[in-house]
């Protein structure tokens, strides 16, 4: 098969699960995997043949992705934050909008020493993990409820000596001995009625449980979440959340009486974080 076979197999095969410039980035994804340090050179010319060793590595990658497998899922890694962090079924595949959480923690905190952090609802330590880097004396926690996400968070955690406290832990039962001054969250926000205008993959493969809230209670977490906020955290504590774009009015209204509210919008220019503060 040469490389110009391969594209025009992706093109037929996938486009009914992805739109045209979709099936491009996945194109040049492979590339960059299989041909690593000789990509983009191998390419330039399209009718020449992959290498039998290689061959085999495309077909399954194409038939992984008719399959409506993640390319992260199939590669076994996604970035964030500069790290490359593990990943497979089971596990959220983090979003570059929650790399925008992890800045604003860090404008406001990376001088700071010895802060305790809560990463709740951790999934593959994503966020703690990427703080570490940057709060080196800080002591990290993450808890999520999900066996599999966890086991990803422990890994990542020793591949990046993250020293990262992983918990199995449901954050509705989650009753710490210590308290924060840093909570950080993006808890599961997506509502039912929202699954239509998700991508197919993300419906088919990433677990519904990290992902999905019922239309009737969306703010269940953000409610938990507040209750942690007011127990568990010191006086100048700040609670750092990714939410649901649809969601900014209600969750002001959730936080407003009690703290100083902070919005912020994503890279796409929807509103996603807020940020806490005690009023003193
Ligand atoms: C949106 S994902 C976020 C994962 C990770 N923080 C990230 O940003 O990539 C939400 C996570 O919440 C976890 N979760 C769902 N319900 C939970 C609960 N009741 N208690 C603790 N964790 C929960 C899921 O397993 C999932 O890993």
């Amino acid at each position: 098969m040469s490389i110009q076979e391969f594209e025009n197999k992706c093109f037929k095969e996938l486009n009914f699960l992805y739109s045209d410039q979709e099936i491009n980035s996945l194109c040049k994804y492979a590339y960059q995997e299989y041909f690593g340090a000789n990509w983009p050179s191998e390419i330039l010319d399209k009718s020449q043949e992959i290498i039998n060793e290689k061959q085999e590595l495309f077909e399954n990658y194409l038939n992984q992705l008719i399959l409506g497998n993640p390319y992260q899922y199939i590669f076994g890694y996604a970035e964030f934050y500069g790290l490359r962090l593990k990943v497979g079924e089971g596990v959220l595949i983090p979003r570059p909008e929650t790399e925008q959480l992890v800045d604003w923690v860090l404008e406001d905190f990376a001088t700071q020493d010895n802060l305790k952090v809560l990463d709740a609802c951790c999934g593959s330590g994503a966020i703690s993990i990427a703080l570490s880097k940057h709060l080196e004396s800080a002591r990290l926690t993450g808890i999520d409820n999900s066996e599999q996400a966890l086991e990803y968070a422990i890994e990542n955690d020793k591949i990046h000596q993250s020293n990262l406290r992983c918990i199995k832990q449901d954050l509705f039962n989650f009753k710490p001995k210590v308290k924060f001054n840093i909570i950080v969250s993006n808890p599961p926000y997506v509502r039912d009625l929202e699954k239509k205008e998700m991508h197919l993959n993300v419906l088919g493969k990433e677990p519904h449980a990290a992902l999905f809230v019922s239309d009737n209670d969306p703010l269940v977490f953000y409610e938990r979440l507040r209750y942690l906020f007011n127990h568990y955290t010191e006086d100048h504590a700040v609670m750092y959340l990714e939410c649901n774009q649809y969601l900014k009015q209600d969750l002001i209204e959730l936080y407003s009486p009690q703290f100083i509210v902070e919005s912020r919008d994503d890279f796409r220019m929807n509103f996603r974080m807020l940020k806490l503060s005690k009023k003193q």
